[in-house]
């Protein structure tokens, strides 16, 4: 165990509130919320550490927000069935304060891809658990999470950059079908259940140009985060030639000089650096692939980025996909974020996967 691995997951369980929420970073105003997404990594990579109770107590937090608001869910299902418009108040949001409150800023909060992922966390920690199921009220939670998906996933929502809100997105979708086929792994079953095969040939019917994924249906570049379709979700195998021409194009398009990762060739947040999670998330894969080599190299580059503490930060201004930025970013919001909790969890799954595999 290196010195940064025990150091991320003390950063982690550091950033924890008593509540369990996790604290996306404490340096960055915007970030002091807890996200769907960004928690369900860091419960999974708290897992894997072996630290099965800083995992319970997040998905005991998102139980809680979830059931919360029940009413407002059954209202946006009922909508949805419908074929009513959906308001800014029938969402769940994406991101919530550690309380479990909704933010005050305005968000871009209609973002479906983090439930998907928390319901895929939430049945890989029953596993690392040993629980035999879910505990009711985190049952009751998640049910209602599946009925909403599978209620919206045809519904435009802003991706995992927060961004494109007019668009489906791949990576949603694949989040969508990991979270309900990881439920029905635990056994359960309801009309939601058709969802993922439906899901699984719409994005393989139209979320594919020239052999390769798409950012987004009817926007043919790469985005990193397409790695999420098969690493975890699985919708496609990782092997697949779909998924490895797609792999092969972020390689081409979003890497330069053997660095970090790119989101997307025209990103613009902080100038568009290089991201430290998506570069684990990239030797993740590659574990998968059995690429090991490959894997290692980048593991060491994200061990490279951490600062002397040993605090890994969002992105890298090493290459930037649009410098200009860069220093509007900077005097807007200030310095990048760091710690990303996040970035610090897809750390520690890489060092597992690796470990896994040699
Ligand atoms: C990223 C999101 C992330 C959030 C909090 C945003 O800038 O685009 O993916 O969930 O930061 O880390």
């Amino acid at each position: 165990m290196t010195d940064l691995y025990r150091y991320s997951i003390q950063v982690i369980l550091t950033h924890q509130s008593d509540t369990g929420a996790y604290l996306a970073s404490p340096s960055f105003p915007d970030y002091r919320y807890c996200w769907f997404r960004d928690g369900a990594y860091i419960a999974y990579a708290m897992d894997l550490a072996g630290q099965v109770e800083s995992a319970r107590r997040f998905h005991a937090w998102c139980s809680r927000v979830v059931n919360h608001r029940r009413d407002g869910v059954e209202q946006a299902i009922e909508k949805a069935r419908r074929g009513e418009r959906l308001d800014e108040g029938d969402y769940l949001h994406t991101r919530y304060t550690l309380d479990g409150e909704d933010g005050e800023d305005d968000w871009p909060n209609f973002q479906l891809d983090g439930l998907g992922t928390w319901l895929w966390a939430l049945a890989e920690h029953i596993r690392f658990s040993g629980l035999d199921a879910l505990p009711a009220g985190w049952q009751e939670a998640a049910l209602l999470v599946a009925r909403y998906l599978a209620a919206l996933w045809t519904h435009p929502c802003y991706d995992c950059w927060e961004e494109f809100g007019d668009r489906v997105h791949p990576y949603t979708l694949a989040a969508i079908y990991g979270g309900l086929r990881g439920l029905m792994s635990l056994g359960l079953e309801g009309t939601w259940s058709e969802a993922p095969e439906k899901i699984r040939a719409y994005l393989l019917a139209h979320g594919v140009a020239d052999g390769r994924l798409v950012k987004s249906i009817g926007n043919p570049v790469v985005d990193a985060s397409l790695l999420g379709v098969a690493t975890p979700y699985r919708l496609v195998e990782p092997t697949d030639p779909l998924m490895r021409a797609t792999v092969e194009r972020i390689e081409e398009d979003l890497r330069r000089d053997g660095g970090g990762v790119h989101r997307y060739a025209a990103d613009t947040y902080y100038g568009g650096g290089e991201w430290v999670l998506l570069t684990a998330w990239l030797g993740w894969y590659y574990t998968e692939v059995g690429e090991v080599e490959r894997a290692a190299e980048l593991l060491a580059w994200v061990e490279a980025q951490a600062d002397e503490q040993g605090n890994l930060p969002e992105q890298v201004p090493r290459t930037l996909t649009s410098p200009p930025h860069l220093e509007m970013w900077r005097r807007q919001r200030g310095e990048i974020a760091q710690p990303l909790l996040w970035s610090h969890a897809k750390y520690i799954i890489l060092r597992h996967a690796l470990k896994a595999r040699v």
